[in-house]
């Protein structure tokens, strides 16, 4: 898509990670760019917040939402129900309510890019609430495509990606478990966020792409 001096872009979730590395590369072109998070006062579980947000900001023309990334594993017996409602609370319903506040401000030509990951249609013990939450994100996706067209609905799919999402680890154990998942990648490589916002530049910039999930996951479908 041609942007513009005109051209409004906002990142929610932009502080940090793979959506700090999408508003880089928007921030590149002409236009407004607009990153928001808890760090700069907005919560996406509320909604009510998240509605005047949109209004304040007026018309915009391009929506990525990257929040949320923390999600209790393990085994079903053991799951903590409570972390489950709260990471659905961020990523699902926080995706549902930024989609309907924007809807009523994205322009022609825009369009909404949301976030899901590889475990959405990849089995894995221990990774139910993840699974849940990602194939609902991508499911949800599809019907937004219809719904607000001809505004494009689309989601970027990451696999593991090297984010501040792991900064709570310490430094051997990360480069632990991401040396050991680039050795089992077809890719042979942890994803960078910046492979990740490339996903997200695709999608807006291709005006035939709507409806779609866009996989970056170094393979970790196909291994
Ligand atoms: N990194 C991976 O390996 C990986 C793999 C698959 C999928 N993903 C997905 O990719 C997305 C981005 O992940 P990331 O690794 O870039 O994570 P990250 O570095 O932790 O960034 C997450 C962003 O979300 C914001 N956020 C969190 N809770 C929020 C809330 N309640 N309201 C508003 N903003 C909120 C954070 O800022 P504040 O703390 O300031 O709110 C931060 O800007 C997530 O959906 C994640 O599930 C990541």
């Amino acid at each position: 898509m041609t942007f513009t001096e005109d051209t409004v872009s906002v990142v929610i979730g932009g502080t940090s990670g793979i959506g700090h590395a999408v508003a880089d590369r928007l921030a590149a072109r002409p236009g407004r760019l607009v990153t928001a998070s808890r760090a700069t006062g907005l919560d996406v579980v509320d909604a009510e917040a998240v509605a005047a947000f949109f209004d304040d900001l007026g018309s915009v023309d391009h929506v990525i939402f990257t929040a949320g990334s923390q999600a209790p594993g393990g085994p079903l017996a053991g799951i903590d129900l409570a972390a489950a409602h709260a990471a659905f609370d961020v990523k699902f319903w926080g995706a549902v309510a930024v989609a309907q506040a924007a809807a009523r401000h994205i322009r022609p030509g825009g369009t909404l890019t949301l976030t899901s990951g590889f475990l959405a249609r990849r089995a894995t013990p221990g990774a139910l609430v993840k699974t849940a939450m990602n194939a609902a994100l991508e499911a949800s996706t599809k019907v937004l495509a219809r719904e607000l067209a001809p505004v494009r609905v689309n989601v970027v799919s990451p696999g593991l990606t090297d984010t501040e999402a792991y900064a709570g680890m310490s430094d051997d154990a990360r480069r632990s478990m991401l040396d050991g998942a680039a050795a089992r990648l077809p890719a042979g490589r942890v994803a960078q966020p910046g492979d990740v916002a490339a996903g997200f530049l695709f999608v807006i910039d291709t005006p035939s792409v709507t409806g779609a999930v866009i996989d970056i996951d170094g393979g970790a479908l196909i291994a």
